[in-house]
């Protein structure tokens, strides 16, 4: 966007957000257009109080004028109240809907988006940049024409009042153009310093108090402090710097303005001794002045303000226009899958360069269990992510029950295949809403039943309240193992068809270790499972294993068979990795 021109096209559709809230709009709009020149009757009426009335010791016509006076002060007070609620109404209304639009959009992206865009950019999205979008319709475009709209009324009752003291007074509209032009120009450049500023520290102070347990563990509370310091010593001198022309600006307008007011009454004064100016004139001008210099003074700003507005609608928008969804062309529902799968020569990749997958061909019979061994960055978790589409594929395909995963519909896909992740995600809320989260479907027996099943009731039982045991951010305030179990349960009341399993990394206590391996067997059974192990007993108890290494085959086959294999990785592994352990198991 051109950053000295308003962009008219953006307006446009900015405005065309407006379009269900029509009537609001259409009623401020006219309420502004009507503002304009009864703003001017006030002055106009002292004008006339003074010469016709005051000179003519008309009492009665005094009073009847009075209180004409009055009703029209009554009458612009109770329109200009409507007028700020409704202008306010319609931008509150519009940004409303636009954040539910942005909630929508956001969820629906595909992870990729996630991968390349940092937390605090889709927060300021659909948070700070919508807030600011507001201000087009508050203080943006309909109080803009109504201050134009004033200045036009003013100058035309001006002229027409008295046009000599009129062009005396404008004689300082030259100085008044340069410095609104030049507090405008300043006062956009520091507002931008600012904004980044701001965003600078969102970012700084999410980052850190998402990772205080590094800071703490690694004694770097002083650094950062320090390096706080400096972002909160920058942000405080840009919001400064931006002051600064505010406070130059508005008493530079002030003594143009009583330069004006001087011009008038010198002129003025002169001149009603010859008759040429009227004494009404000299007390109303000083009205009319004032009247016109408030929204010279209050333009400049907002159009600055109108500009802002913009720059953060054009994110918003580009946010909104971004395409980046998974294709859900297919159109196969399923109400239950077999559970065959097959991997056909897929090749993957995250980023353009490098494949993490590479024609990678292996079949699931339905009900068997796949276990997947492989050293860090081989590409286990890839190959659940690309199962369920969270990412699409390069080359080959994925056949569950012989038929391409492409071809259903993604979420009868999904909604058949339960993810045990890797780090467990627990939102605020309820153990119960962590489980079911919120499907009505799901009743609380349910899940107490699938909870006894593998295990985790007890446990969660004990918690204070039980199922109603508020769990905090993340999961914060459970034990790794209680949180992998809640994510078990998770997985099982949606009876899944398929099971993945990503194995925490993480080793836990033996006690805890014999109930999640009780509940995993309770999970994978009577079902098609692939689990990325880590755990010996698990991978023995698959029918199959996959040795995995940088994202091709190298073994694959059963615990026995494997072992076999001379110089073989997965025996190698199993030497270095499990053989102390075999003896415990
Ligand atoms: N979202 C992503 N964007 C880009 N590259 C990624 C992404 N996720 C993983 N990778 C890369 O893909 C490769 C395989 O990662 P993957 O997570 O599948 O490993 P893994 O076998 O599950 O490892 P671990 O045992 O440590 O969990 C790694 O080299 C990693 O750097
Ligand atoms: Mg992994």
């Amino acid at each position: 966007m051109n950053k000295n021109k308003i962009d008219f096209f953006l307006l446009g559709r900015v405005l065309a957000l407006a379009k269900p809230y029509r009537s609001v709009f259409i009623i401020a709009g006219v309420l502004a257009v009507i503002l304009a020149p009864l703003a001017t009757l006030r002055p106009y009426l002292v004008k006339v109080m003074v010469d016709d009335y005051i000179f003519n010791f008309d009492l009665q016509g005094l009073v009847f004028i009075a209180m004409l006076f009055v009703g029209a002060l009554v009458l612009e007070v109770i329109l200009r109240y409507v007028f700020i609620y409704t202008s306010s109404l319609l931008g509150q209304s519009v940004i409303r809907d636009l954040r539910v639009r942005v909630f929508k959009h956001i969820t629906s992206l595909r992870l990729t988006y996630f991968d390349r865009t940092a937390i605090g950019t889709s927060t300021t999205r659909t948070i700070n940049d919508i807030e600011t979008i507001n201000t087009v319709f508050s203080q943006g475009v309909i109080t803009i024409i109504a201050d134009v709209l004033t200045l036009f009324a003013v100058l035309g009752i001006m002229l027409y009042t008295s046009w000599k003291l009129t062009l005396v007074c404008l004689t300082v509209l030259p100085f008044l153009m340069v410095a609104s032009y030049i507090f405008k120009e300043k006062v956009k450049a520091s507002y931008q310093i600012v904004r980044t500023q701001i965003s600078k520290m969102n970012a700084f102070l999410q980052e850190r108090i998402t990772g205080m347990r590094i800071v703490q563990i690694f004694n770097a509370e002083e650094r950062e402090m320090e390096k706080f310091k400096a972002i909160n010593r920058e942000y405080t001198q840009a919001n400064l710097n931006s002051i600064l022309y505010y406070a130059v600006f508005f008493p530079v307008v002030d003594i143009i303005s009583a330069a004006s007011l001087g011009l008038m009454v010198w002129w003025g004064a002169s001149h009603a001794l010859t008759g040429e100016v009227t004494l009404g004139q000299l007390v109303a001008f000083p009205i009319y002045l004032n009247m016109l210099f408030r929204p010279i003074r209050m333009l400049a700003d907002k159009f600055n303000t109108l500009q802002m507005g913009l720059v953060a609608a054009e994110r918003v928008f580009d946010l909104l226009d971004k395409d980046d969804k998974i294709e859900n062309k297919g159109d196969k529902k399923v109400e239950k899958l077999v559970g065959k799968i097959d991997f056909d020569q897929v090749t993957f990749a995250y980023t353009a360069k490098n494949d993490v997958l590479k024609n990678l061909s292996f079949e699931i019979q339905p009900g068997e269990t796949l276990a997947i061994v492989g050293s860090t960055g081989s590409g286990k978790t890839t190959i659940i992510n690309i199962l369920n589409r969270f990412y699409e594929i390069r080359q080959g395909s994925i056949r569950i029950d012989d038929v391409d995963i492409r071809e259903y519909e993604l979420q009868s896909l999904r909604s058949r295949i339960a993810i045990v992740l890797q780090d467990v995600f627990l939102f605020s809320g309820s153990v119960l809403e962590n489980i079911t989260l919120r499907d009505e479907r799901i009743t609380r027996e349910s899940v107490i039943e699938a909870a006894k099943l593998i295990g985790a009731h007890e446990f969660i039982e004990r918690l204070p309240g039980g199922y109603d045991y508020e769990v905090m951010e993340r999961g914060a305030t459970l034990s790794m193992g209680q949180r992998q179990l809640i994510s078990f349960v998770r997985a099982l009341v949606f009876d899944p068809d398929i099971l993945i399993l990503d194995e925490a990394t993480s080793s836990i206590d033996t006690e805890t270790e014999a109930v999640i391996q009780y509940a995993i067997e309770k999970l994978i059974s009577k079902r098609t499972s692939i689990i990325i192990a880590h755990r010996l007993s698990t991978i023995r108890h698959a029918d199959n294993i996959m040795v995995l290494d940088k994202g091709e085959i190298e073994e694959f086959g059963h615990h026995e068979q494997l072992l076999q294999i001379e110089d073989g990785h997965y025996k190698e592994l199993y030497e270095m990795q499990f053989a102390q352990t075999t003896t415990s198991n």
